[in-house]
């Protein structure tokens, strides 16, 4: 129940259960992050993405009108008057809210209902890059296996496989059996980007099953090994199906072709093999091996198909996210380490961290998590990192804070990467770290 006067406070509670107290007049997004409630605010609330956007399922007559930058916003998109940005909402009353976003596959999928909302239009014919991933001999090696240890391991490689594929800007279209189907570069991203995400996709997926295999082979006795084809060119995006189960879904040659060329990578003996339309766009920038000069099943010309080395020059997000996943079964203990390490060598920050270390701890594990997730989309993370230095601004942190949050990380991340941090590793975070504190640091200054 809402207080009155001037020091109001109001209840917000969000569908997921939770209730919040919220001072009058302040924004919904505001009120989620001082509660540690995990918010999309890819833009750091300047009304320049969509991702804070919230359902008010009760209670309209107690938020503020909209600004007139979500007003634009509203309007573009058609939404009605229950949608809302959060980081434009000012709350002045009691209401209930659903968060609409939970992840970045939510982003695309609302995005795609709204294109098609206000003419009804449902199809989009758009060029994109389309990746197809495969368990080797899955069939063969499962067949004697018991159905739950099978369920057991698709999903966790499927768990991998597929956060590869959001941290890399994709959308995940479908499972089939084993196999994966993403697409990239349907959120308006120029060819080369799409195929450049792709590819890194790709890799990634290669690196997280050589990780998970092992455990597989001496638990289940299955090992998993990949075959990945990845094509570039034109599809149809909709919604197609029942009525009643219309997901969306890309249609095309494009998506038979990509399909293809992975079934050809047992036999040429590939882990990777990408079209010559994927290596077009990329001119110079990937390392690739033999090529095969083949007629693929169903086509009528040939097709120049390419092992895929990796890139030709260090890909900064690709050395960070693949070593920062060696870490991640161990990351409360990460940061345990981090902290002792920055407070031993710099007595004088500790002050600044008034909360309770173990809640700072998960803090800077679910921080860092994110950070490394979204460093492929970092336009879009960008507002959201600049608001992170105001408030580190706020809590007294300076810029030369900075350096020693530096090594203390590269200290850590050594202790628990040993011999695989190397000389490169280390160089991608130090890129790395370089532009998300750079983009703090900004933040503070605007403030
Ligand atoms: S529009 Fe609200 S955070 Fe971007």
């Amino acid at each position: 129940m809402s207080k009155q006067g001037a020091d109001a406070v109001h209840c917000v509670t969000y569908s997921h259960g939770t209730t919040i107290q919220v001072a009058d007049g302040q924004t919904l997004l505001e009120a989620s992050i001082q509660n540690r409630i995990p918010h999309h605010h890819q833009c750091g609330g300047q009304a320049r993405c969509t991702t804070c956007r919230v359902r008010i399922l009760d209670g309209l007559t107690h938020v503020s009108a909209r600004t007139p930058l979500e007003e634009r916003v509203a309007s573009e998109r058609g939404w009605d008057e229950f949608t809302r940005l959060a980081c434009q909402t000012r709350v002045h009353g009691d209401l209930v809210a659903r968060r609409l976003l939970q992840s970045p596959q939510d982003i695309v999928v609302l995005d795609l209902d709204e294109l098609g909302a206000p003419s009804g239009v449902e199809e989009r014919e758009l060029e994109v890059a389309v990746l197809f991933c495969d368990i080797r001999n899955f069939t063969s090696q499962t067949e004697k296996s018991l159905p739950y240890d099978v369920v057991y391991f698709l999903n966790s490689h499927f768990a991998a496989a597929a956060e590869v594929v959001l941290n890399n800007n994709g959308f995940i279209d479908k499972y089939i059996g084993d196999g994966l189907l993403a697409i990239f570069g349907i959120r308006g991203e120029r060819p080369a980007v799409a195929c450049r995400n792709a590819v890194r996709a790709a890799i990634a997926m290669q690196d997280a099953a050589q990780r998970l295999s092992p455990m597989f082979e001496r638990d289940l006795n299955i090992s998993l090994r990949l075959g990945i084809g990845v094509h570039f060119g034109p599809v149809i995006l909709g919604r197609i199906g029942h009525p009643g189960k219309r997901p969306i879904t890309v249609i095309g040659n494009t998506v038979n072709v990509a399909s293809r060329i992975e079934r050809m990578t047992k036999q040429l003996n590939s882990s990777i093999l990408l079209s010559d339309s994927i290596v077009a766009e990329l001119p110079g920038a990937l390392r690739v091996g033999a090529s095969h000069k083949l007629q693929l099943k169903g086509t009528s010309e040939d097709s120049v198909l390419y092992h895929c080395d990796g890139f030709t020059n260090p890909d900064p997000a690709l050395l960070v996210q693949s070593s920062f996943h060696r870490i991640a079964p161990r990351l409360v203990a990460f940061g345990e380490r981090f902290y002792c390490i920055l407070f031993e060598a710099n007595p004088e920050l500790r002050p600044l961290f008034k909360s309770d270390l173990a809640l700072q701890r998960r803090m800077l594990v679910s921080m860092l998590s994110s950070l490394v997730k979204g460093l492929n989309r970092i336009t879009e993370i960008e507002g959201g990192v600049r608001a992170l230095g105001t408030r580190h601004c706020h809590y007294g942190a300076i810029s030369t804070d900075y350096d020693k949050v530096a090594n203390a990380l590269l200290l850590t991340l050594a202790e628990f990467l040993g011999d695989e941090f190397t000389p490169e590793i280390r160089a991608a975070w130090i890129a790395v770290y370089g532009t998300i504190s750079g983009l703090m640091m900004a933040g503070a200054e605007v403030q």
